[in-house]
């Protein structure tokens, strides 16, 4: 693998965690992205908040065509991301990590493709296999060598516009087309990935049991909690795997 990008949360992006670190801000056509660069174990990482410097851009309005291009252009060949989700599937539990390896894209409002006719070109990418399988496995190998985890190597992937939370009419629609895990912000982060030809997966972290499963109301805070609870580990687990 050549320069490898971790996108994530502001806890799992813990620029303390490299040497040789700076932090940096590129122009893109599309908008600025934040970044820290800087090595773990000999190899070159990127960080990038997704949701910005100080954890304020919600998952609606983030940029995700600058931050793809942006890690493009710094030569990034890998992006493993993290993502927290609310589960639909009994089996995909609260503290649970998912590698998903299919989505379904309820979003709205946003930019979804590089490719927007003109200069850029009318190109239709070919989504199979969104994800990285080799990345996938190398994950999946990370959990093994670690111990402890309950990771799930397959699930779809439901991608809400956001920023609120679903009905439970609508996670009962979701579990009838086949979706295990429902989030705000893989798409089109992974499209746009495949789209300038870099590797790309997520790693889910089952925050709660979605909208209408869940035997209390959802809040913010109890993601912000779980996630919390859970970070240290997924650190772990994204570190393990840039190190294999
Ligand atoms: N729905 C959407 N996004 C989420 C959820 C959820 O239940 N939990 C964490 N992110």
């Amino acid at each position: 693998m050549g320069l490898i990008a971790i996108i994530g949360g502001t806890g799992v992006c813990d620029p303390k965690i490299l040497s040789n670190v700076h932090e940096d801000y590129m122009d893109t056509f599309y908008g600025t992205i934040h970044y820290w660069q800087g090595t773990y174990k000999d190899k070159e990482l990127v960080f990038l908040p997704r949701h910005g410097r100080n954890h304020s851009i919600p998952p609606h309005l983030i940029n995700y065509r600058a931050n793809i291009l942006g890690l493009k252009r710094l030569g990034v060949t890998a992006i493993l991301s993290t993502t927290a989700v609310g589960s639909l599937n009994r089996d995909d539990k609260p503290g649970d990590f998912v590698l998903p390896d299919q989505f379904l894209d309820f979003t709205k409002c946003r930019h979804t493709s590089f490719f927007d006719g003109g200069e850029n070109g009318v190109v239709h990418v070919d989504m199979t296999e969104p994800y990285c399988p080799t990345l996938r496995r190398t994950v999946v190998a990370a959990a093994q060598a670690l111990g402890g985890y309950t990771l799930h190597d397959k699930g779809t992937y439901v991608c809400t516009e956001g920023p609120r939370f679903e009905t439970p009419a609508e996670i009962r629609m979701y579990e009838k087309l086949g979706g295990d895990l429902v989030g705000m912000t893989n798409v089109p982060e992974v499209c746009l990935a495949r789209e300038a030809e870099i590797c790309y997966a997520t790693i889910s972290m089952v925050t709660n049991f979605a909208a209408g499963i869940s035997p209390t109301p959802l809040t913010h805070e109890e993601v912000v909690e779980a996630m919390a609870e859970n970070s240290q580990r997924l650190q772990q687990l994204i570190l393990k795997s840039i190190e294999l």
